[in-house]
């Protein structure tokens, strides 16, 4: 091939590639434009007015006694719902009943929220058993959401990072391990717009970096690294108070 017909060659090929450039481009833009505006419709002007008894009369709030669960149960009864409240212990669910209105009505229709993690979205090594019940529980919700749509319930599966709560013992609360009330707040305005969420934009941006930017072995990696640090620590606490325990016992 000379010098003429590769210049030929790639006279032709100017204007097709210019058009697979040309549409590459607008249809990234495009995608980026997408996302941009379903990310403000999600995280700035949310669906708060969705979540009202026009939509049902009904929500069932499992964990409902304690940290994000009894903050659903709250907020949702503050709107005007009836609240089924699913937790073990009778004495706390009488107490937070009592102190939730307005009384209950057995309907059809209504909104099912079901507390996944950001663990189930991908295994989270020594918390094995956790993070895959939480997959289940993300799979199942969705996968019911479909089979309950035309009947008009919503079926909503929750995937929270760390919230200050009991079960965290974070006593100190930051921008991304929000109060309970501070979450459900943000969460409860994805309803209806998200049948999968992080439910608060800190944790949306943690699982967009966490399952689209970085490489999935990497995020197992350092899930792992992270929980051998904390279990080793755990157990060296563990091991100074029982020396400790044990040097008093003698003294004694
Ligand atoms: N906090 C976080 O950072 C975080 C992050 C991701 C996901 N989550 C999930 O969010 C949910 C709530 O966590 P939380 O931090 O709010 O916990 P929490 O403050 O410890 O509250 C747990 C609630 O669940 C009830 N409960 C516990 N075991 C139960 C059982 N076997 N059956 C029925 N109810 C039970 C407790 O009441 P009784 O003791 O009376 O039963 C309590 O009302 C959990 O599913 C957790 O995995 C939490």
């Amino acid at each position: 091939m000379n010098w003429m017909n590769v210049e030929e060659t790639l006279r032709r090929a100017e204007a097709p590639l210019f058009w697979v450039g040309a549409f590459t481009v607008a249809s990234l833009a495009l995608w980026l434009l997408y996302r941009l505006l379903s990310g403000f419709r999600i995280w700035v002007l949310g669906n708060g007015q969705l979540l009202s008894p026009k939509l049902g009369k009904w929500a069932v709030v499992t964990g409902a006694t304690d940290g994000i669960g009894k903050s659903y149960a709250e907020e949702l009864a503050r709107r005007g719902f009836a609240v089924m409240l699913i937790s073990r212990s009778q004495d706390k669910l009488d107490d937070v009943a009592k102190s939730l209105e307005p009384p209950v009505h057995p309907r059809s229709k209504g909104v099912v929220l079901n507390i996944s993690s950001a663990s189930g979205m991908y295994p989270v090594p020594l918390l094995t058993v956790y993070s895959s019940t939480k997959a289940f529980v993300d799979f199942f919700s969705r996968g019911l959401q479909e089979e309950y749509r035309r009947q008009g319930i919503i079926i909503q599966s929750v995937l929270p990072f760390f919230v200050a709560t009991k079960m965290t013992r974070i006593r100190k609360p930051t921008l991304d391990k929000p109060t309970p009330e501070r979450y459900v707040a943000a969460e409860l305005a994805t309803v209806g717009l998200q049948g999968q969420t992080n439910g608060y934009f800190p944790h949306a941006v943690m699982g967009w970096l966490t399952t689209k930017l970085v490489p999935i072995d990497l995020v197992i990696f350092f899930g792992a690294a992270m929980n051998r640090l904390q279990r080793t620590g755990y157990l060296r606490r563990k091991m100074l108070r029982e020396q400790r325990n044990g040097d008093s016992l003698k003294n004694d």
